[in-house]
């Protein structure tokens, strides 16, 4: 049997009608941007995660970068962000000409802590955008601790994490701000790109995201400042509005499946695989990627052996940001962040969406324990 690294027809076909029947009504109304579906949206998004204010965006890296410049981050200033986390985080600091500042992880979460942040604040510093890699929360406490001593905004990057917990809070509690992606590999997912911006309680900043997001207008053809159009459409709103309810059930399945490979998989020792342990405190790891380093130098190897099987496997990400092309300018050297190269050469995420049933779990594991010769 294979399985596939992710597949969505299963939850897809759940909400079809639902979807379809409103899709209808947004044509009658021919109402297809920022209209009743995104405001519903933005409000039952942000009960959710505990902010008062959310604006609906076209995409995470829009949610990001209209963030930033709500901040005001621009040309001479310095962004500290992870090293090890997707091109977007570091993508919308530099294209706002500031500097991104990258990091190193704490190798039991993948994420970025208070000290590592401390060590890189400079006088430039204007934000800190701690990336809840994975599904699990980065040092959150301590960075706050850090960021609110030195006076720096924080963004925290949950476009894998909406819904992941730690010392008693969740996702978008901490930071002023928060972005979150609906791409459609997201624990929720849309039907194409879409996003979100977070405001945790002040006002004023989102008034100015709002503004940002229709190019710095308000009213309308009066530009107070210089934005974008990053408007989230009806269409996406309705989408993610109708799965909203299952998200929870979603997670719950994630982890499950996370913990079944975690106890049928023993027998591999931690020299041979190591597995994504909840770490944080009062946690909960909401799994988007259920992903394992491959000791031993045997990634490629075991990746092979997988689709030899046709079970799906995937590398997020095998090259850190610093060692991209575009941020060679930076001058950093092989080394200086030696936890995140470590982590690119060993990780392999492995498939844990809800849907999975017992016997593609366990077709995942005999492939594993068969190539561990267990
Ligand atoms: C950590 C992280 N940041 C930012 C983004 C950007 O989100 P989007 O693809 O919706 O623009 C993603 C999405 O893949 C992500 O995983």
């Amino acid at each position: 049997m294979s399985v596939p690294m992710l597949d969505l027809a299963p939850q897809n076909a759940a909400v079809k009608d639902q979807i379809l029947q409103g899709l209808s009504g947004i044509i009658d109304r021919s109402s297809f941007v920022l209209g009743e579906n995104v405001k519903g949206l933005e409000a039952d998004l942000a009960q959710y995660a505990g902010a008062r204010y959310a604006v609906g965006m076209s995409s995470g890296t829009d949610a990001l970068l209209v963030a930033l410049m709500a901040l005001g981050v621009k040309h001479g200033d310095e962004v500290i962000l992870p090293t090890f986390t997707f091109f977007a985080t570091a993508g919308v600091v530099a294209r706002l000409g500031a500097t991104p500042v990258f990091v190193d992880l704490d190798p039991r979460t993948f994420n970025m802590t208070g000290a590592l942040v401390e060590a890189a604040i400079t006088p430039r510093t204007k934000a800190i955008i701690p990336v809840h890699l994975f599904g699990q929360l980065a040092e959150m406490p301590a960075i706050m601790a850090v960021a609110d001593k030195h006076g720096i905004p924080v963004l925290e990057d949950a476009c894998q994490s909406l819904g992941a917990k730690g010392w008693g809070r969740s996702a978008g509690e901490f930071g002023q701000m928060t972005a979150c992606s609906f791409y459609p590999t997201k624990n929720l997912g849309a039907f194409g790109d879409a996003g979100l911006t977070l405001i945790r309680d002040d006002e004023a900043l989102a008034a100015r995201v709002r503004r940002m997001r229709v190019h710095g207008m308000e009213p309308v053809y009066v530009h107070h400042e210089i934005g974008m159009n990053g408007r989230i459409d009806e269409f996406q709103a309705l989408v993610l509005r109708a799965k909203l309810p299952m998200l929870e059930g979603w997670h719950e399945g994630r982890r499950r499946h996370a913990q079944w490979y975690i106890e049928r998989l023993k027998a591999i020792t931690p020299d041979e695989l190591a597995f994504p342990l909840e770490v944080v405190p009062d946690g909960r790891h909401i799994y988007n990627q259920f992903t394992v380093r491959v000791k031993g130098g045997r990634r490629e190897a075991l990746m092979a052996h997988l689709k030899s099987l046709g079970i799906g496997c995937a590398v997020y990400y095998p090259i850190c940001l610093h060692e991209q092309p575009c941020f060679q300018y930076l001058g950093i050297k092989k080394g200086q962040l030696a936890e995140s190269e470590k982590a690119s050469q060993e990780v392999l995420s492995l498939p844990v969406f809800p849907e999975m049933t017992p016997a593609m779990l366990e077709e995942v594991a005999k492939a594993l324990l068969g190539f561990f010769g267990k």
